[in-house]
């Protein structure tokens, strides 16, 4: 029988290379003398200014007068939720939080923390999983080859879940789009934030998973992306001009590795300007996506904010003609320097420009443009010390965002501004498909428009283990769609490393390949044949496990729990699991334990109970002997539904379901499948199908049935075999027409 202790070695396997149990240095440390005066003076009384915005929610701020002149939530999927509640003062909370200034004129809210509390979130941060003892600094950055150090990456989520010491669990967002720090200390949070005094919503829940919920809740589900966008993806800095996409691929068809997804990074680009073509490289877009369709292949094209400030471009002279333009603090137009030179921005906090911004859409995606990936919108400016824009740069924002105001208010949204009218433009062009944005900034909430990737990460050890704390992180910040860059974007990296990459990345929710301009090669062949051998199953397994990964992403779509979770979400009180993060959770009953060091004999921390050992040695050729891959265990009592191998999602129908069960102690299972037409939005309106399998064991005999337990979608005709997967690691098999039940003898 496989039973994963805690603790249990793993032989002959990597030893982790643990990064150390941080380090963060609190600068411009909160007052505590200030904290303490306005505790003692009012902090309480303060404190007590709440709103019960819902079950379990519950809104504070800094007094009255802060409650009055809040800035409007960016955050919340519906704003004015946040302004509405039962005013309560004396609540009984089990969290309270402390207010005041510090030093630095800045607001600050400590949430004091009981003992054996463990903190995760705060959005896209390097370094491991668990937060204790960090810094976080909320300011969008162009953080070209980050560290463990860096306390602001691309994006902003000023989000902390906490889990205390018997599972129950709380969630805190400091409701400002402001620079705020964010320092996860062992005994409080402490958030301290530029601009005004903001609200501090705390979300209550029996569990982290019912919180994470309750996150979703209220900053709103992520829209289903269309199926072909949870496939393979290749990407780098740039194949041009088209032959070399051509010629990649076949490359993927004739070697028969599955991929759906080919990018086109900025040099497809008439000299970097946003929404051009090079005549030279790229002579016919449309063909060129027409042929890689026919393929099989989807496609997805860069889109920047920044507009190339040259007379005669339409962008720009559309720009400056509809006044678009982000203003200096003087009124003047502001110019920054990016990729085409000295550039224009898009003042994307007005609906105006955003609605104009939408409109450079119906050309660009009538060539067949299938996504869109928006990039550099930090905003990145070339050559000056911040990095961005000035932040005394004047936004004519929306009055439902704020009104008009400084950069230094707007900085942090100006990415996810600009991916909800990129968005609504895509819709817009192409009304019955689904919308693939790829975005590389974005704040709390963000995830309604776009996916993310974990940006320009760095080709070595670090940065490969960090693949899988950072994707946990967002996924607990509310981003269920990421991933990172598979191989790391700068450096080249060993072939060892972008095997063990590639059999992790394979297993995340955003799966792509993508490396840096001056980098050797690095698509799934070009470290010689084991590598390749390794990543062809790697890519296999994600296609076969598709069925599951997509009824994942429906359930994140829906209840905001992330595709993939941390292990501790399969028991939070156990204080083992809590920094566990070489291996992982898909859903709640697969778990995923990769190897990516170099070393041998690792110690995992795994959950306590029956989880099964499989492999896909059915469907894959050399799937159990291939050691570079995750070992893979399935949670007794669950159901996992597995699909064909497949070179790329549209390929065939799920006309052949496996269905791998481990039975529990009652010798039972259940499992769900999710499917639809994988594109358009006939789903909204009941065009799916969620299946409920059941297994049950009486005597001798297994029996599985299904059950139709939502939606009028119809499969195909298709056959569904059963893998029962034993406590010994035997395997017993079975095959039925779809709908009957299967009934499977298990005398040998
Ligand atoms: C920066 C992005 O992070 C990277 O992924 C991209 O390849 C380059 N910009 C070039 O567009």
């Amino acid at each position: 029988m496989t039973m994963l202790n805690q603790e249990k070695p793993m032989p002959g396997r990597p030893n982790a290379r643990r990064t150390p149990r941080c380090c963060g240095v609190f600068a411009r440390r909160v007052s505590v003398l200030s904290v303490l005066a306005l505790t003692m003076a009012s902090g309480l009384a303060e404190a007590q200014v709440a709103l019960r915005l819902d079950r379990g929610v519950q809104r504070f701020d800094h007094s009255a007068e802060a409650r009055e002149n809040a800035l409007p939530s960016i955050s919340f999927i519906e704003p004015e939720r946040r302004e509405r509640g039962e005013a309560v003062t004396e609540g009984g909370w089990a969290v309270r939080p402390e207010f005041s200034t510090d030093d630095d004129g800045r607001y600050v809210a400590r949430i004091p923390l009981q003992a054996g509390t463990s903190l995760y979130g705060t959005g896209e941060v390097p370094g491991q999983l668990l937060r204790n003892g960090r810094v976080t600094e909320t300011w969008n950055t162009d953080a070209y080859a980050y560290n463990n150090n860096s306390l602001s990456l691309y994006q902003s989520h000023p989000y902390v879940l906490a889990v205390r010491a018997d599972g129950t669990a709380f969630g805190v967002i400091a409701d400002t789009t402001y620079r705020c720090r964010i320092e996860t200390r062992d005994d409080a949070i402490v958030f301290a934030a530029e601009g005004r005094a903001f609200p501090l919503i705390v979300i209550d829940g029996a569990t982290p998973q019912e919180v994470t919920s309750k996150l979703a809740e209220l900053t709103g589900y992520m829209p289903m992306p269309p199926k072909w966008a949870i496939g393979y993806h290749q990407c780098r800095y740039s194949y041009y001009p088209e032959s070399v996409v051509r010629e990649l691929a076949e490359g993927f068809r004739k070697r028969n590795i599955p991929c759906d997804v080919i990018w086109m990074d900025i040099d497809y680009m008439d000299g970097f300007r946003t929404f051009t073509f090079s005549d030279e490289h790229f002579p016919d877009p449309k063909g060129l996506n027409d042929w890689l369709l026919s393929k099989g292949f989807h496609n997805v094209w860069m889109i920047n904010p920044g507009v190339k400030d040259e007379e005669g471009y339409f962008v720009r002279d559309q720009l400056v003609e509809g006044d678009h333009a982000v203003k200096r603090a003087d009124g003047s137009t502001f110019r920054g320097e990016v990729w085409p030179g000295p550039c224009l921005f898009p003042d994307f906090t007005r609906r105006e420009t955003r609605e104009w911004w939408a409109t450079l859409y119906q050309d660009f995606i009538a060539q067949n443009v299938t996504g869109v990936w928006n990039d550099m919108n930090e905003p990145a400016i070339f050559n000056v010390e911040s990095k961005t824009m000035p932040e005394d740069n004047v936004h004519r924002a929306d009055e439902a965002l704020g009104g008009e105001g400084n950069h230094q208010r707007y900085h942090n949204i100006y990415g996810m501004q600009m991916v909800s009218a990129s968005r609504d433009g895509i819709q817009a062009a192409a009304p019955d498909r689904r919308v693939f944005v790829l975005s590389r900034a974005n704040f709390l909430g963000g995830h309604r428009y776009a996916a993310t990737w974990s940006g320009d990460n760095v080709a070595d050890w670090d940065h490969l283990e960090w693949s899988v704390s950072m994707t946990l992180n967002l996924g607990l910040s509310g981003q269920p769609f990421n991933g990172p860059d598979i191989g790391g974007f700068a450096g080249n990296g060993t072939a060892e490393m972008f095997r063990r990459w590639m059999a992790v990345g394979a297993m995340m929710p955003f799966a792509r390949g993508h490396t840096g301009k001056g980098n050797i090669d690095k698509e799934p062949w070009s470290f010689g044949a084991e590598v390749e051998a390794t990543s062809r199953r790697a890519l296999e397994r994600r296609y076969v496990m598709l069925p599951y990964f997509y009824t994942l992403f429906r359930e994140a779509a829906t209840t905001g729990l992330p595709v993939m979770r941390p292990v501790f979400f399969a028991d939070p009180a156990d204080p083992a699991l809590r920094s566990e993060d070489d291996a992982f959770l898909l859903g709640s009953g697969v778990l995923v334990v990769p190897f990516m060091t170099p070393e041998a004999d690792r110690v995992f921390a795994l959950p306590k109970g029956d989880w099964r050992r499989f492999d896909f040695a059915h469907k894959i050729d050399g799937d159990s002997e291939d050691e570079y891959l995750p070992e893979m265990y399935l949670k007794a009592g669950s159901i996992l539904p597995t699909g064909p191998v497949k070179q790329y999602v549209g390929e065939r129908p799920l006309d052949e379901l496996t269905l791998i069960v481990a039975l529990d102690n009652n010798g039972r299972a259940s499992g769900t499948l999710y499917e639809d037409d994988g594109d358009g939005h006939a789903y909204r309106e009941g065009g799916f199908r969620l299946t409920e399998f059941r297994a049950s064991l009486v005597g001798d005999i297994v029996t599985v049935t299904s059950r139709v337990a939502e939606g009028d979608w119809a499969p195909a005709e298709r056959r569904v075999h059963v893998r029962i997967i034993h406590e010994d690691g035997r395997v017993t098999t079975g095959t039925e027409r779809s709908n009957r039940p299967i009934r499977i003898e298990l005398r040998d």
